[in-house]
């Protein structure tokens, strides 16, 4: 990726083992110590447990969550982009939800319109929510197109 957009910046929690090897790549990088607006229409929860953020991006059709693996809760993740950006409900969450709780995703529910649990969710989340939440749930995988 830096090879073909040199200087490419990358928000990084601090102290991001691989900071330096993706230094070394050819990337712009910028430690994020709290949550904020990255630049217009896009903001970084700040780092939750001191390792891992979500993004948020407003779209046409509203504000779009990207969580990479839910260490700290897709839900905690999905609150601290909704404070920062100033939405009440986001419109789409997307990403590895890492195994969460029947509590964890029914709070999730209550914050966005749709969910699409991705790798690590496991087999629970996703037949849960097909269930629970058959209005709000998107099946994903590799490839997956979905336009906003
Ligand atoms: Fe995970």
């Amino acid at each position: 990726m830096a090879e073909l957009n040199p200087g490419l910046r990358l928000y990084t929690p601090p102290g991001n083992g691989g900071a330096m090897a993706l230094r070394w790549g050819g990337f712009d990088l910028m430690e994020v110590f709290k949550a904020g607006e990255i630049t217009d229409g896009a903001w970084t929860s700040g780092p939750l447990e001191d390792f891992e953020q979500a993004l948020g991006m407003e779209t046409p059709s509203g504000l779009v969550v990207i969580v990479g693996c839910s260490h700290p809760g897709v839900d905690r993740l999905t609150k601290a982009i909704l404070n920062v950006s100033g939405y009440d409900k986001a419109y789409l969450v997307i990403g590895g939800f890492h195994g969460p709780s029947q509590k964890t995703l029914n709070r999730l529910a209550g914050m966005t319109e749709f969910i699409a649990p991705a790798h690590c969710s496991g087999d629970f989340a996703k037949a849960y929510m097909r269930k629970t939440y058959p209005e709000k749930f998107v099946s994903v995988k590799t490839g997956s197109i979905i336009e906003f």
